[in-house]
């Protein structure tokens, strides 16, 4: 059992390890999507990449899911993708794909992909507002509301592919950002603040002891979001949880309920 308490702002929910955390992820998923689909047609989720959430996809498309989620009704995107193939190894949709899309049996017309091997990332990103647009239809100067947005951390306190230091962290008003990583050498695309910030709901998900001290700092220390992006993540009338293992947790003072 998690060890959780249900106060305002952020909640902060730490579980025994991944397998409890992705459970937990996977459930919330579930009962979002029925809570929306009662009142809705669609909706709507957007996936990170990276290693954490795999075990997450897996669960979500395997049997004890296949019932309670009408994935004909559910529109799934991308939080960001590197610059590579989509059966590129590295290729954040080739994690989804094999983990969630392929045995969920998901309409291809309901993934929506970053085309990030275009030799154009601003062309990739244009692309996918495009996608976007056609998908919520906005008025004029709206942004589309996500129902729900995982998100990872990586140990340098960067989420989604918003780098310390990178220049998409200023970014207020595009949805999507095409962002050179000096560390990597490398092209992201990426949704941006603007976006992810409008979310109905954004869960975090952290796992491992090599995020522990990245994570207090993320979540008990000074708000320096160029330093630390997770922090410029603050759904404005969204909700935002943070699902973390006992290792990431390892050296949180407060060990549940509000996140700050
Ligand atoms: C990516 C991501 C990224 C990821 C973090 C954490 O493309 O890598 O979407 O933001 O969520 O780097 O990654 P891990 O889960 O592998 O630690």
């Amino acid at each position: 059992m998690p060890v959780f308490t249900n106060m305002p702002g952020p909640e902060l929910r730490i579980f025994a390890n991944l397998e409890e955390l992705s459970h937990a992820a996977a459930a919330r998923f579930a009962e979002f999507c029925q809570e929306r689909l009662a009142r809705e047609s669609i909706f709507t989720a957007a996936l990170s990449g990276g290693s954490t959430p795999k075990r997450l996809y897996e669960i979500l498309g395997g049997p004890e899911f296949s019932g309670s989620i009408p994935w004909g009704r559910v529109h799934l995107f991308q939080v960001d993708e590197r610059c590579v193939p989509p059966d590129h190894a590295a290729s954040n949709y080739l994690m989804m794909r094999e983990a969630l899309l392929d045995r969920a049996r998901i309409p291809p017309s309901n993934v929506h992909r970053i085309q990030a091997e275009l030799a154009n990332p601003d062309e990739a990103a244009e692309f996918y507002v495009q996608d976007l647009s056609m998908m919520f239809r906005p008025r004029a100067g709206e942004i589309p509301h996500l129902d729900l947005v995982f998100l990872g951390m990586g140990p340098d306190g960067h989420t989604a592919s918003l780098f310390p230091g990178s220049v998409a962290l200023a970014e207020r008003v595009k949805w999507v950002s095409a962002n050179f990583v000096e560390k990597l050498h490398a092209n992201r695309v990426t949704l941006a603040y603007p976006l992810l910030n409008a979310a109905r709901e954004v869960i975090f998900l952290v796992a491992g002891h090599e995020k522990a001290e990245t994570l207090r700092q993320v979540l008990e220390g000074r708000h320096e979001p160029e330093r630390l992006p997770s922090q410029g993540i603050r759904p404005g009338d969204g909700r935002l949880s943070w699902y973390v293992d006992a290792a990431a947790a390892g050296r949180l003072k407060k060990r549940a309920g509000s996140a700050r």
